[in-house]
Formats: structure tokens, C-alpha cells, sequence
């Protein structure tokens, strides 16, 4: 099957990112938000970030009216489910919220629908088990910014086919991104590694080994990463920097993986990062 109709549920910083590519690449998306104003907010990221590309020069302004021609908006999941081919959940980081989505989605999509998450860290395998497709459910992490990323890891469920695998890596490919296969165990192999470098920067702040810039400055500077730990944090939200540390915890009960108690304060404060306007850094002006 070759996959030409996406439905995308989330219209947040990845939904959006996932549908501009997509639409990139030739095919049909439509991105669900619980309310009309959130598919608003995510249709002009993706307006912003392709009247980028337009002001300097890496897009006409016929491509960029053709790409938006393939992005629509919709609010009620029926509707949208109806006719898809494959379906991208990227909602919050959270088990029971992902799990009556997709018992739902199973429910409306026709047979021949994939069922993919977007997941950070839950148990592919676990959110499977809600539908009765297993062999038709996969995990599809993409990176943030998803335009400017390379890379999307394809996570195989226990009971994932390797047509599913198959049909996702072509489309990866089709997108220009290249695929790592990675097992299903929490974290998967990016956000293994990544998440607790952000959480062991988050006790650093916290003991008061050096400021925020200067520990994104060790990073920058010292590691050569485009940006410093803190920074990205803030970029990825710090409420789902928490999320999968928690999975990450209660996974492997391994006390490495405890999240840092000022991350959860930033959190409870709803210092998300970007998302909210500040996070370690102000937002406010930008
Ligand atoms: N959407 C679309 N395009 C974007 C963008 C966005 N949000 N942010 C930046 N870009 C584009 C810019 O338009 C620019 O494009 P051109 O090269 O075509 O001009 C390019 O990216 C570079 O942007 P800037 O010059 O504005 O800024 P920069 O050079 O500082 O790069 C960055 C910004 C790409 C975010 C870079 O700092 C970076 O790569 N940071 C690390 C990001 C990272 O590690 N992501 C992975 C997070 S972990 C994850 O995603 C998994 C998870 O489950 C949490
Ligand atoms: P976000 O907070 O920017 O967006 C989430 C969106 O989901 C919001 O617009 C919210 O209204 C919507 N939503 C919640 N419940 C919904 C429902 N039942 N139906 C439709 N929409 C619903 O979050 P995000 O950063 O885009 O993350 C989304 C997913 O992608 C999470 O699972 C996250 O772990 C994963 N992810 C995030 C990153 C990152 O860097 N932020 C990277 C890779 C993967």
C-alpha cells in the first residue's frame, strides 16, 4: 500500500512539524486539535515556518501555496478517521490520554489503517495492546523541529508486522529522513540518552554548580552542540522532558533515571519552556 492519506492527531509543535513534511513531500494531511483554535495555532506554525523558506528564496511562493493546499484542519475525529491510510498520534505524553485516542481510533479507521505514535518513551507494545491491530501499529519518533531533523526511529511493537515496518520506512524515506530501528524498551534510543543528559543539567543547576548559560555554554562550546541542554529543554517542554523521565524511572526502577525535583517545580509552576513564554529562559519578548 502506498501511503498517501495522513491524518494527524495533535496540531502542537510536533504535529504540526510532522504535517509541513509531509505536505512536503506531495501527500494529502489533515491535523486534529481538540478545539478549532489549536488546529489554528498549528496551521500558522507551519504558515510561519514556510513563509520562512519563501523570504529566503528556498521556496516559491507556488510551492508554498501548493503545500498548504494539502494541510486541512478538522476538530471531530469521525470524520477525519474515516478514509485514512495511516494516522500519526502526536498528543501529550500521557499513557491514558494516548490509550482512549487510540481505542478510538481503532474503532473509526478502516482495516487497512496503520496506527503510529509519536511517542517519546511509552511502550509501544502497551499502546498496541488498546487496539485489536497490533500487527498494524507502530512507533514513528520524530525529532524536534521535525522540518530541520533528520531522523525518525521506528520502533517495532511485539506484534508489529514487517509490512508495517516496511510501508513506515518507505515513508520515511519518501520524506527525506533517514530511519533507525529501534527496539521497543522505554526511551527507546534517542531519549535514552538525550533526556537524562537534560536531567543531570537540571541537578547541576539545581546544586548550583554554574548558571543556566553556563551550562548551556559547556555544552555549546565545550561539546560543540547547536545548543545547550537547558535550551533545548525548554525547546522539547520541560513537562514532557518530565514525562519520559518518569517513564524512564518507573521502567527500569533505576534511580539514575530519578527526575530532578527542580525540573518538577519548573513544571508545577508551568515554566514549560517555550510552549508557556519561560522555562529556564523568558520567552516573553520572542
Ligand atoms: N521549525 C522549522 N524550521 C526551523 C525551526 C522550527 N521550529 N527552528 C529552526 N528552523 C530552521 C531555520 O528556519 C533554519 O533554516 P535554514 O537553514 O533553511 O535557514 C535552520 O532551522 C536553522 O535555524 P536558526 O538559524 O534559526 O537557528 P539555529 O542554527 O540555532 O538552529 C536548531 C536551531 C535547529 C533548533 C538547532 O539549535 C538544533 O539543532 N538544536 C538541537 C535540537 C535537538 O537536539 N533536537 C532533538 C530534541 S530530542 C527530541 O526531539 C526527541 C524527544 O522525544 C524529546
Ligand atoms: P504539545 O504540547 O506541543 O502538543 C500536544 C497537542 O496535543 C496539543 O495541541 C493538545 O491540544 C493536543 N491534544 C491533547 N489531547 C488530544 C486529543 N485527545 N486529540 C487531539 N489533540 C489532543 O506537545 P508536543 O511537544 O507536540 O508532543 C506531542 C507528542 O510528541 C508527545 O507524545 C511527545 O512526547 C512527543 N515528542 C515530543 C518531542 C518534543 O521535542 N517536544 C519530540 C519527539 C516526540
Amino acid at each position: 500500500m502506498s501511503i498517501e492519506k495522513i491524518l494527524i492527531i495533535g496540531a502542537g509543535q510536533m504535529g504540526s512539524g510532522i504535517a509541513q513534511v509531509m505536505a512536503q513531500a506531495g501527500i494529502t494531511v489533515t491535523i486534529r486539535d481538540v478545539t478549532q483554535e489549536f488546529v489554528k495555532k498549528g496551521r500558522s506554525r507551519i504558515e510561519k515556518a514556510l513563509a520562512r523558506s519563501v523570504d529566503k528564496g528556498k521556496l516559491s511562493a507556488e510551492e508554498e501555496a501548493a503545500i498548504l493546499g494539502r494541510v486541512n484542519g478538522i476538530v471531530t475525529l469521525d470524520e477525519a478517521a474515516a478514509d485514512v491510510d495511516l494516522v500519526i498520534e502526536a498528543v501529550v505524553e500521557k499513557l491514558d490520554v494516548k490509550s482512549d485516542l487510540l481505542r478510538q481510533l481503532d474503532t473509526l479507521c478502516p482495516e487497512r489503517t496503520i496506527l503510529a505514535s509519536n511517542t517519546s518513551s511509552l511502550p509501544i507494545t502497551t499502546l498496541a495492546a488498546v487496539t485489536r491491530r497490533p500487527g498494524k501499529f507502530v512507533g514513528m519518533h520524530f525529532f524536534n523541529p521535525v522540518p530541520v531533523m533528520g531522523l525518525v526511529e521506528v520502533i517495532r511493537g511485539l506484534g508489529t508486522s514487517d509490512e508495517t515496518i516496511a510501508e513506515v520506512g518507505a515513508l520515511v524515506k519518501r520524506i527525506g529522513k533517514t530511519v533507525v530501528d529501534a527496539t521497543d524498551m522505554p526511551g527507546f534510543c534517542g531519549n535514552r540518552i538525550v533526556i537524562p543528559m537534560i536531567n543531570e543539567a537540571v541537578f547541576a543547576l539545581m546544586e548550583g554548580v554554574a548558571s543556566v548559560e553556563d551550562i548551556d555554554n559547556v555544552a555549546k562550546l565545550g561539546f560543540n552542540h547547536p545548543m545547550g541542554p537547558l535550551a533545548l529543554s525548554d525547546l522539547i517542554g520541560n513537562d514532557t522532558v518530565l514525562s519520559i523521565m518518569e517513564v524512564l524511572h518507573s521502567s527500569y526502577g533505576d534511580s539514575k533515571f530519578r527526575p530532578c525535583p527542580l525540573l518538577r517545580k519548573y513544571v508545577a509552576a508551568g515554566w514549560l519552556g517555550r510552549k508557556t513564554g519561560k522555562g529556564f529562559y523568558d520567552y516573553a519578548s520572542s
